[in-house]
C-alpha cells in the first residue's frame, strides 16, 4: 500500500516534529490538536523550523514554500478520513489512548494504518480497541524528531507483516532507519535508556555528584552528546516518569521505579525545559 496523506494526532513537541518530517518529505500532511491555541503554537514551531533551515542552506524558499502547502492543521477529526496512515502522538495516557483509538477506526477509512508514537504503552491493546488490530502497530520518533535517524516500529501480536511491511518504507522514506521491537514496554531504547536516568537522578538523591559534575562526566567520558540531566529536561521530566512507571508496572523490577525526587518535580511543573525548570532554569 503506498502512503500519501498522512495524519498526525496532537501538535506538541513531538507531534510538531514528526509532522514537520513527513510535510518536508513529501507527504501531505493534516496535523489535529485539541484548540486553536495549541494548533497555532504547533504550527508556528515547524514554520519556524522552517525558516531556519533555509537560514542554514538547507531548504531553498521555493521548497519552504512546497512545505507548507502540504501542512494542514485542524481540529475536526473527520480531515483524516482519506489519510493512508495516521500517527498518535497524543498525550502518553492508556485511558485517553483507548479513546482515540476507536475514534480514529470509526473516521479513518477501512485501509488506513493506525500507528502510535508511544514510548512505552502498550500497543497491542490499542490495536485491540479497533476493528483494525493487523494494521495498527508501534512507530516511536525520538526528540528532537526531524534530526534523530532512528524510529522503532513495534509489532503487535496481531500486527500483520504487511503493514510492517509498509511501515517501514515509510520510516525510510522519512529518512529514518528503523528498528523493529516487540510490543513489550519500553522498546528497545527506552528499556535501556530510563533505568540510565533514574540511576542519575538517584545520585544526587544520594549526594554523590552534582548535576553538573554527572552531565560533564558522562558527555566527556562516554561521549554521550548530552549528560542525563540536560537529556531528561529536554526530553520533559513528566514524559520521562511516564515512561518509567509504564515500565515499571509491566515488570515490576525497581530499577524502573521513579525515585521521589523526580515525582516530587513533577507534581510540582518542573516538568525541564518546556517549562521553564526542571534540574536546570531556562529563561
Ligand atoms: N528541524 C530541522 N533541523 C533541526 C531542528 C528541526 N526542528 N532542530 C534542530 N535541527 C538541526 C539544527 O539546525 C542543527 O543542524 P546543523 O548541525 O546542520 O547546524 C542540528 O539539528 C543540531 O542542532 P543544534 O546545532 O541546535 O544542537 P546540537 O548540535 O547541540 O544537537 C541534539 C542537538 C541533536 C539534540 C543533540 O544534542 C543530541 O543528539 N542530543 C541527544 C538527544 C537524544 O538523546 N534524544 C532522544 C531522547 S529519548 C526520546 O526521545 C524517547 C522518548 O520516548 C523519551
Amino acid at each position: 500500500m503506498a502512503i500519501r496523506k498522512v495524519g498526525v494526532v496532537g501538535c506538541g513537541l513531538m507531534g510538531s516534529g514528526i509532522a514537520q518530517t513527513c510535510a518536508q518529505n513529501g507527504y501531505d500532511t493534516v496535523v489535529l490538536e485539541v484548540n486553536q491555541p495549541l494548533l497555532d503554537k504547533g504550527i508556528t514551531r515547524i514554520h519556524g523550523a522552517w525558516v531556519m533551515m533555509a537560514g542554514k542552506g538547507k531548504l531553498t524558499s521555493g521548497q519552504v514554500d512546497e512545505n507548507h502547502t502540504r501542512l494542514h492543521g485542524t481540529l475536526a477529526m473527520e480531515d483524516f478520513a482519506d489519510c493512508d496512515l495516521v500517527i498518535e502522538v497524543a498525550i502518553e495516557n492508556m485511558e485517553a489512548k483507548l479513546k482515540l483509538f476507536p475514534a480514529l477506526d470509526h473516521v479513518v477509512k477501512p485501509a488506513g494504518l493506525l500507528v502510535s508514537n508511544t514510548s512505552s504503552l502498550n500497543v497491542t491493546q490499542m490495536g485491540a480497541v479497533t476493528k483494525r488490530p493487523d494494521k495498527v502497530c508501534g512507530l516511536h520518533f525520538f526528540n528532537p524528531a526531524p534530526v534523530m535517524k532512528l524510529v522503532e516500529i513495534v509489532k503487535t501480536i496481531s500486527t500483520s507483516d504487511e503493514t510492517i511491511t509498509t511501515v517501514r518504507q515509510f520510516a525510510t522514506s522519512l529518512d529514518k532507519t528503523p528498528v523493529l521491537s516487540k510490543d513489550t514496554a519500553g522498546f528497545i531504547v527506552n528499556f535501556l535508556l530510563i533505568p540510565y536516568l533514574l540511576a542519575a537522578i538517584r545520585m544526587v538523591e544520594n549526594g554523590m555528584a552534582t548535576c553538573e559534575d554527572i552531565d560533564t562526566a558522562m558527555k566527556l567520558g562516554c561521549g554521550y552528546p548530552m549528560g542525563p540531566f540536560t537529556l531528561l529536561d529536554y526530553v520533559g521530566l513528566d514524559t520521562t516518569m511516564w515512561a518509567a512507571e509504564a515500565i515499571y508496572n509491566e515488570y515490576k523490577d525497581p530499577l524502573y521505579a521513579p525515585p521521589p525526587l523526580l515525582r516530587r518535580m513533577v507534581i510540582s511543573g518542573m516538568y525541564g525545559k518546556k517549562s521553564g525548570k526542571g534540574f536546570y532554569h531556562y529563561q
